[in-house]
C-alpha cells in the first residue's frame, strides 16, 4: 500500500529513537512491498529555535496531509524558562488538539524477561495486560488559564459529548478484549468527575450492556495499579489523571522506555509517540531505549494503515530482541552491559528479517 507519514522527531532523545523507528518502517515497507512516503517536520524546542513557535503551520499542514504522524518527544532545559512565552510542550498539545485526537491509548504489557527492571515483585506482575484510554484534548490541560500577581487558576471543563465519545472508544476497545471497563474519576470532590460518571453510566447501560463497568476514584486507582495490576483490562479517564496514571503504570512494564501510545480521533489518522519525554540528561549519547517508539510504529500500522500482520511482526520482533537480552540502560540488570540505541534497533531489524 501507499501511505504518507509525517515524522516529527522533536527534541532530546526524540531524534535518536525516531531514527530507529524509521529503519523499522523502511524494513517493513521493503519486506511487505509498501511505499511509505516520510516527510519530516519541526515541533517543540527545535521548532521554537527555527521559527519562534512550537508548532509551525507547516508542521500542522504536513501532519494533516499525512495518513499518520510519528512523533519522538519534546522539551528540554534550554526552553524551560517558566516565564517564557513559548514552551515546547505547547507544540504537542496544539498538534493533539489541531488534529482532533481526543483518544490516547496507552497499552501496558509485561514481558517476563523484564520483570527484574520493575520495582514490583514478579508475582504482582504476572498476567498484567491493560490499556489506559486517556482523554487527550479536554480538561484542565485546555481550560482557561489565569495568572495574576497573587493568584493563578486552571479551569477544568468537560462537556457531555467529550465524555461520551471517549467512553465509546474505550468501551469498543474493552469489547474486543476482556470486556471490563474501569472508569477513573474523583467524583467525591470534582463536579467534572460527577458529570463524567453520570455520562459513563448512561452510555454503558444503553450502548455497551455486555461490557462490565466499574468506577474507581483516582487515588484508589493509583494504589490498586501497584497492589493488583492484573485486575485491570481497560481504564478510561480524563486528561490529567491519565497522564499521571500512565507514568505510574509504565513501571509495571519495567521502564518508561517500553510504553507506546496512539492518539486517535474520529477518522483513521492518528499520532503515535512513546509516552516518555525527551530525557535531556541522556540525549545525544546514543543510549536511549527505542523500543517504545518502535512499538508506536506497530500501533501506527495497526490503527491508521490497518496493517495488522506487519504490526504484530514488529511487536514480536521487539519481544525477541528483549528475549535475546538486548537491553538499553533503563532495562539492563545491574552489573550487565547495556545495549546502545542502535544495537536495540539492529536487534529488532534482525528479528524482523528472521520472522
Ligand atoms: C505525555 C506528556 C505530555 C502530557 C507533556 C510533555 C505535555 O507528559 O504525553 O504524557 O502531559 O500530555
Ligand atoms: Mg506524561
Amino acid at each position: 500500500m501507499r501511505a504518507g507519514i509525517a515524522v516529527l522527531p522533536g527534541d532530546g532523545i526524540g531524534p535518536e529513537v525516531v531514527a530507529e523507528a524509521r529503519r523499522v518502517l523502511a524494513a517493513v515497507a521493503d519486506r511487505w512491498g509498501h511505499a511509505f512516503t516520510l516527510r519530516e517536520a519541526l515541533i517543540g524546542g527545535a521548532a521554537i529555535d527555527a521559527t519562534g513557535t512550537a508548532l509551525p503551520d507547516e508542521t500542522l499542514e504536513i501532519s494533516r496531509a499525512a495518513d499518520a504522524v510519528l512523533l519522538g518527544a519534546v522539551g528540554g532545559p534550554k526552553w524551560d524558562d517558566p516565564r517564557g512565552k513559548v514552551r515546547p510542550e505547547q507544540g504537542l498539545l496544539a498538534i493533539r488538539k489541531g488534529l482532533g485526537l481526543y483518544a490516547n491509548m496507552r497499552p501496558v504489557a509485561v514481558t517476563p524477561k523484564l520483570a527484574h527492571a520493575s520495582p514490583l515483585r514478579p508475582d504482582l506482575l504476572a498476567g498484567v495486560d491493560l490499556v489506559v484510554v486517556r482523554e487527550l484534548t479536554g480538561g484542565i490541560y485546555f481550560g482557561q488559564k489565569v495568572r495574576e500577581k497573587d493568584h493563578a487558576s486552571d479551569l477544568c471543563l468537560y462537556t457531555v459529548p467529550e465524555v461520551e465519545r471517549i467512553v465509546r472508544t474505550a468501551a469498543r476497545l474493552a469489547r474486543g478484549r476482556r470486556k471490563k471497563l474501569t472508569s477513573v474519576d474523583k467524583a467525591n470532590v470534582l463536579e467534572t468527575s460527577r458529570l463524567w460518571r453520570e455520562v459513563t453510566e448512561r452510555v454503558m447501560k444503553q450502548e455497551f450492556p455486555d461490557v462490565a463497568l466499574s468506577h474507581m476514584l483516582v487515588d484508589a486507582c493509583a494504589m490498586h495499579l501497584i497492589r493488583k495490576p492484573a485486575d485491570f483490562d481497560v481504564i478510561v479517564t480524563e486528561n490529567m489523571f491519565g497522564d499521571i496514571l500512565t507514568d505510574e503504570a509504565s513501571m509495571l512494564a519495567g521502564s518508561m522506555g517500553m510504553l507506546p501510545s496512539a492518539s486517535l480521533g474520529d477518522g483513521k489518522r492518528g499520532l503515535y509517540e512513546p509516552i516518555h519525554g525527551s530525557a535531556p540528561d541522556i540525549a545525544g549519547k546514543g543510549i536511549a531505549n527505542p523500543y517504545a517508539t518502535i512499538l508506536s510504529v506497530a500501533m501506527l500500522l495497526r490503527h491508521s494503515l490497518e496493517l495488522e500482520t506487519e504490526a504484530r511482526a514488529i511487536e514480536a520482533a521487539v519481544g525477541k530482541a528483549i528475549d535475546r537480552g538486548v537491553l538499553t540502560g533503563d532495562l539492563a540488570a545491574a552489573g550487565t552491559k547495556a545495549a546502545s540505541t542502535e544495537a536495540a534497533g539492529d536487534a529488532v531489524l534482525e528479528a524482523l528479517r528472521q520472522s
